[in-house]
This record gives structure tokens, C-alpha cells and sequence, in this order.
């Protein structure tokens, strides 16, 4: 039996509790007093239950919202005033941050070292970042010809937003959201995902401790096409931030259409990275298989595509294959673990898909390609690579949210930089390569938000991340994240 890390008693107790919602500070069950059941992704079992939410909960959530936003209590608090506020909620993330990580490893498979070394920490980080804009919000001042006017602008909030968030890094999208709404000063009615919302309900306690007025930030749970389509179809909603696949992205800026509503679309990828002969192949190699195995490969920036210079392409395969069949498989939970279950039985048998059609269209198998049986009952899968896979293969194409990647051969930098660019995503690319001309060239040439240079997945609060093409639109860290929750509005003062 491998080594688990012991579960806190506060994490065992609040697993344990009757999920609410959480609306204008009170904690409240579903109207209709419907729940879901959450899953423990590591043994298939039933964790808990949660409030299963429909339109009426998320009703009652973006009134609540609406009033707060009108409320002198959030409306006039000074910026100074909410970034600490927010800065403090960062605080008590940190003294939680053992439990935080323990949640979101229990509730989706995300290995806890990541959890706790990674993930959470970026998730505190990127709260105290935001912390500080709140107090950096500024106008300009335009010298205009029109007549003898003084002219200015400010920012104002855009108001009521509904956040409705993945299962892949629950508490982290959680955070990139609310930081940045609230930096600008909006209330928020935030939708965790049906797979894993107990980190943010943990969170809404937090808050509740750190003295947000009532109805600034409420949690409504539920199943997407429930609790979330009703989200995005409130009218009390001044602002959507989604971000899943890019089929149900596409679905919310339908809906978002009819009122006009603000929206901004984290989104799916099918991300190329760029080995070139000349690149130092061991890193290469281990930044590219953390590329796509990191969160089991569940990570919209996931490497999926590895193009591969063909003079090293033998030898950086047999590497690749090599590092996937030596990963360590595992529990959640223990610290040794380098990958966990996948989130669900439907993304299990989606990805099991995806290597079934994989075989059928005649790529070569050269590691995993299977569940995992003896890694317990739960929703494993081997680290998986293909070789000999064309552009035209469905894993070539398709995202597909799992430890699954796809290597090719290239001949030229121009080949490379077409084919990585025939895709209909635009999200995140890696280049690896010694060579400084090279290594420019490929950045600017590839079409995506962010491109990495002999690194891959990493991130920053301070550094914007979204998408280019059906990746998305709008930029979630860094302070363009601002111009997401933000109206601009310019005043005219007559001098005369
Ligand atoms: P999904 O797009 O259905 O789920 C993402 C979020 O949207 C969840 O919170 C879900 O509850 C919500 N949602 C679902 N239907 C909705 C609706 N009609 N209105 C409003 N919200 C709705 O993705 P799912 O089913 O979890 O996974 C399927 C595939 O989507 C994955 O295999 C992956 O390819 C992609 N995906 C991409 C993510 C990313 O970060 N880019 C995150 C999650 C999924
Ligand atoms: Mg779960």
C-alpha cells in the first residue's frame, strides 16, 4: 500500500457537511431541495452530496449580487479598503493551504504535491496580485479640441458577473476569476463545476471569516446545463466568464447575445510543441512529457502535439516512451504520485475513446495506451504516447483532456510552423530549440496566446494568459485581466 498523505480532521469534517449554496453571506439548500452526488474520482465511490442548483437558486444569487453591487457598502469601500480585503482572503487561503489542496486532490485526482506546491500556491499568488490593482484602476485625462471642456475617463465595474468554471484546477479558475472581478469591484455569482466544487465551497467559508459584505461573491452549485446555462442566461448577469470546452463556449456567446451580455472564453487548445534538433534534448524531453502528463493531461495548454526535427526523432521518441512507462501512476494522495485518476467516468471513457480511434487510424503505440487496472478502481489511465500520427488523425485534431499525446516528424521550421498552426486552437505553444533566431522566428510565427522557449506550463499572475483563435478571447492574469470586469466611461465638464 503506498504511503497516503492523512487527511486533516477539518478536511474529513467538511467533506462530511451538507453542501449549500452560498447567497448573500447565508448558506441555503436548493429550492426544489435537490442534490447531486460528487464522485471521489480514485475509487469511483460517492464523496458527498452537493445542492444541485437551478434557475431559481441562481436567481436568488444574482439578486443578491445586483443589490450588492448598489450597496454603499462595496460601491463607496475605497480601493484601499477592498485590497485588503482581498489581500486577507489571500491570507487565510495560505493558513488553509493544506486543506485546500487536500480537497481539490480528493475531489478531481489532481496529484497533491501539485496541489500543494503548484497549484494552490498559484492560486494565493495570484489573489495577492490582484490585491494590489484594486488600488490601480486609472482614468486618463484627454486634451480635447471639441470646445472648453475638461475631459476625463474612469474605469467603473462592469457589475454582476457570472463565473462559471472547469473541473480541471477547481480552485485555481475559481481564483482568476474573483480576483480580478473583485480587484475591479464587481460582485460575482460563481458556478464551481458538478465534478469538483468542494474547494470553493471551502472558499465561500473563507470569505465569509474575512468580512466580505453579504452577496459580493456567492457560490451557486449544480450541473452546467442547469445551474450554469441559467447563469448565462440571467438577465441580472452583466458579465460571463467562462471557461470549458469551447463547444459549450460557443453556446454561452450565443446566449450572451440577446442582452449583450460581456463575455470573456477560456476555451479548449490542441497545443503544439516544437522539438528542433538542435535543442537540449534531455530537457526537451522532460519539459515536453510534463507538458502533456501534468493534471493527467488535463489542462487546456496541454502539449498534445509533439512535432519532433526528424534527424532526432528516433531518439527523442524512445526517450518519451521510456519517461511515460517510468512515470508513477497512483493515488491522488500519495506524494510520490506523478499522475492521478482522471476527473469522471465520462472523461475516462472519453479518453479511452480517443486511443481506441488512435489504433483504429493506424498510429503506432509506443507507450500506455490503456486503464490502469492495478492502480486501484478508480479512473486511471497510462500515460500514453503515438507515434507515426498524421495531421488528419482524430487525436491530431481533437482535444482530448487526457494523458494522451500525439509525436510527428518534421523536415523544416516552415513545415513546423504550418502544421502546428492547422488547427482550429490557439491556446499555448513550446518551442525547444539552442538556437536564438530560431527560437524568435517560432514565437512570433505561431498563432497562439502564449508561447513558451524551452520551458513549458509556466504561468504568472502577472503574465496574460488566453486565447488566440477557438481558444477564446480575453486575457485572465496580468492587469489586462482588469479590462474584463471593467466599463470604460469618459466625462465631459463644460469650462464654460
Ligand atoms: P464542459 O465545457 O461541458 O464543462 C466546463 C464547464 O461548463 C463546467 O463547469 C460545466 O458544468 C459547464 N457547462 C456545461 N454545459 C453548460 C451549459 N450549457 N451552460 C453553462 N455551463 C455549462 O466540458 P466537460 O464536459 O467537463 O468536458 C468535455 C471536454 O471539454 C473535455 O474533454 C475538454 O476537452 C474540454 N474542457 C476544456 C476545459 C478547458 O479548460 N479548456 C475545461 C473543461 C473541459
Ligand atoms: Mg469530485
Amino acid at each position: 500500500m503506498a504511503q497516503q498523505v492523512q487527511l486533516l480532521t477539518t478536511v474529513e469534517e467538511f467533506i462530511k457537511k451538507p453542501h449549500q449554496h452560498y447567497i448573500n453571506g447565508q448558506w441555503m439548500p436548493s429550492m426544489s431541495g435537490a442534490t447531486m452526488d460528487d464522485v471521489d474520482p480514485s475509487n469511483r465511490q460517492v464523496l458527498t452530496t452537493v445542492a444541485r442548483g437551478q434557475a431559481e437558486d441562481v436567481q436568488a444569487a444574482v439578486e443578491a449580487a445586483g443589490r450588492a453591487f448598489r450597496d454603499k457598502a462595496w460601491r463607496l469601500m475605497s480601493p484601499g479598503s477592498k485590497s485588503i480585503l482581498i489581500w486577507r482572503l489571500a491570507d487565510s487561503m495560505a493558513a488553509h493551504l493544506e486543506e485546500l489542496a487536500q480537497l481539490d486532490s480528493i475531489d478531481m485526482g489532481m496529484p497533491i504535491r501539485q496541489a500543494q506546491y503548484g497549484t494552490i500556491p498559484m492560486a494565493i499568488d495570484h489573489m495577492r496580485y490582484m490585491a494590489g490593482w484594486a488600488t490601480k484602476i486609472e482614468g486618463e485625462t484627454i486634451p480635447v479640441s471639441a470646445g472648453a471642456f475638461f475631459n476625463y475617463t474612469v474605469r467603473q465595474p462592469v457589475g454582476v458577473v457570472g463565473a462559471i468554471i472547469p473541473w480541471n484546477f477547481p480552485l485555481l479558475m475559481a481564483v482568476w476569476k474573483l480576483g480580478a472581478a473583485l480587484a475591479a469591484g464587481c460582485t460575482v455569482v460563481l458556478r464551481p463545476a458538478e465534478q469538483s466544487p468542494l474547494s470553493v465551497l471551502r472558499l465561500a467559508e473563507l470569505i465569509t471569516e474575512v468580512g466580505f459584505p453579504p452577496g459580493v461573491i456567492n457560490v451557486v452549485t449544480g450541473y452546467g446545463p442547469e445551474a450554469g446555462a441559467a447563469l448565462a442566461a440571467n438577465p441580472g448577469v452583466n458579465k460571463i466568464s467562462f471557461t470549458g470546452s469551447t463547444e459549450v463556449g460557443k453556446s454561452i456567446m450565443r446566449t450572451a447575445a440577446d442582452r449583450m451580455t460581456r463575455v470573456s472564453l477560456e476555451l479548449g487548445g490542441k497545443s503544439p510543441n516544437i522539438i528542433c534538433a538542435d535543442a537540449n534534448l534531455k530537457r526537451a524531453i522532460s519539459g515536453s512529457m510534463l507538458g502533456i502528463f501534468m493534471n493527467q493531461g488535463e489542462v487546456c495548454s496541454a502539449g498534445s502535439r509533439i512535432l519532433v526535427e526528424r534527424q532526432i526523432y528516433d531518439q527523442a521518441l524512445e526517450q518519451m516512451a521510456d519517461y511515460a512507462k517510468n512515470m508513477r501512476v497512483g493515488s491522488p494522495l500519495d506524494p510520490k504520485t506523478q499522475m492521478g485518476p482522471v476527473v469522471s467516468q465520462e472523461q475516462f471513457q472519453r479518453v479511452l475513446g480517443y486511443i481506441e480511434s488512435a489504433r483504429q487510424e493506424g498510429a503506432t503505440l509506443v507507450a500506455g495506451g490503456d486503464k490502469m487496472v492495478q492502480a486501484g478502481s478508480g479512473f486511471y489511465i497510462q500515460p500514453t504516447v503515438f507515434a507515426n500520427v498524421t495531421d488528419a488523425m482524430t487525436i491530431s485534431r481533437e482535444e482530448i483532456f487526457g494523458p494522451v499525446v500525439a509525436v510527428m516528424p518534421f523536415d523544416t521550421v516552415e513545415e513546423a510552423i504550418e502544421r502546428a498552426n492547422a488547427t482550429e486552437y490557439g491556446l499555448a505553444a513550446g518551442v525547444w530549440t539552442e538556437n536564438v533566431r530560431t527560437a524568435h522566428y517560432l514565437a512570433q510565427s505561431l498563432e497562439a496566446g502564449t508561447v513558451w522557449v524551452n520551458a513549458y506550463h509556466v504561468y504568472d499572475a502577472a503574465a496574460p494568459w488566453g486565447g488566440f483563435k477557438q481558444s477564446g478571447f480575453g486575457r485572465e492574469m496580468g492587469h489586462h485581466a482588469l479590462d474584463l470586469y471593467t466599463e470604460m466611461k469618459d466625462v465631459w465638464i463644460s469650462l464654460q
